[in-house]
């Protein structure tokens, strides 16, 4: 005979149990899950029975290369997020989904404000902004009424880094759109998670970690789970799950 949990492991038992049920055969589409963030997203919702779709540039060659990935559970999609004709062409492919997670990595260098390429700031913009905006005209239309969309932002779009001027407004920009999203698309629920700072990082940022009120960084594993608990929590939405140790508040 089971014999039920108690104590403090009680709750997290439960909570385990009932994401378990939430997302088992649910299909979830990764949007840049082929490495980083999303890769952890796309491992988590795999381990709690989801059907997994990634979409990103290189998806095939980058999860194809991972062994311990189960292939029935997961399919791969070749999908630039700045091109206007993927989003219609991806949904052509995979149908309908239960949720959608955007985890998409612009590629820009810090530099202050001052000197600050604004061609490469637009591009940034072009990949992380306007793409989350783009697919998610053409998505809502095949995501489940009971489903969600969870993008993410990052800890510069509330505290100030010097050199950070543009994810920062990318990531602010990031919050206000699902807050709008929440809103207009509902049913469906939006969310977003803002990550502070992600292992593996270089040595001056490990070392910044330790004044942070949680003395380190956060682990992939970590801040997976923030989305999956989005996922899985029928009557959150419109908020942004930050998720950075405190490193926020010093
Ligand atoms: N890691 C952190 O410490 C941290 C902290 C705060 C916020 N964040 C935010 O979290 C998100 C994910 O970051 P990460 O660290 O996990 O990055 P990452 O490891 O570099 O992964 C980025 C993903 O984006 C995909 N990608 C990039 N350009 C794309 C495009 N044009 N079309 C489709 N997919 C594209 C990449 O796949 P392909 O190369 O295959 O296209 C990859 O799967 C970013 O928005 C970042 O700003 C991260």
């Amino acid at each position: 005979m089971a014999v039920a949990p108690q104590g403090i492991l009680r709750p997290i038992v439960l909570w385990v149990m009932k994401m378990n049920n939430m997302l088992n055969e649910k299909r979830i589409l990764v949007v840049g899950g082929s490495s980083g963030i999303g890769l952890a997203v796309a491992r988590h919702a795999l381990q709690n029975g989801a059907h997994v779709l990634i979409a990103s540039r290189k998806a095939s060659e980058r999860v194809g290369a991972l062994p311990d990935l189960p292939g029935e559970s997961i399919e791969t999609h070749a999908f630039d997020i700045t091109s206007p004709e993927d989003p219609p062409r991806l949904f052509e492919a995979i149908g309908v989904i239960d949720h959608l997670v955007i985890s998409v990595r612009p590629e820009t260098t810090p530099s202050p404000f001052e000197t600050m390429d604004i061609d490469e700031a637009k591009r940034a913009f072009e990949t992380k902004f306007w793409g989350q905006y783009r697919l998610i005209q053409v998505a809502q239309h095949h995501i489940r009424e009971t489903g969600s969309i969870t993008l993410t932002s990052g800890i510069a779009g509330e505290k100030i880094y010097k050199g950070a001027s543009t994810m920062a407004i990318i990531n602010s920009a990031t919050e206000t759109l699902c807050r709008v999203l929440a809103v207009e698309l509902a049913p469906l629920r939006v969310n977003v998670v803002s990550p502070g700072f992600v292992e593996p990082k270089p040595k001056r940022v490990q070392e910044r970690a330790n004044q942070f009120p949680l003395r380190r960084l956060a682990s992939m594993d970590e801040v997976a789970s923030a989305y999956l608990w989005l996922m899985a929590s029928p009557y959150m939405t419109g908020t942004v799950n930050v998720i950075d140790g405190g490193a926020r508040l010093i």
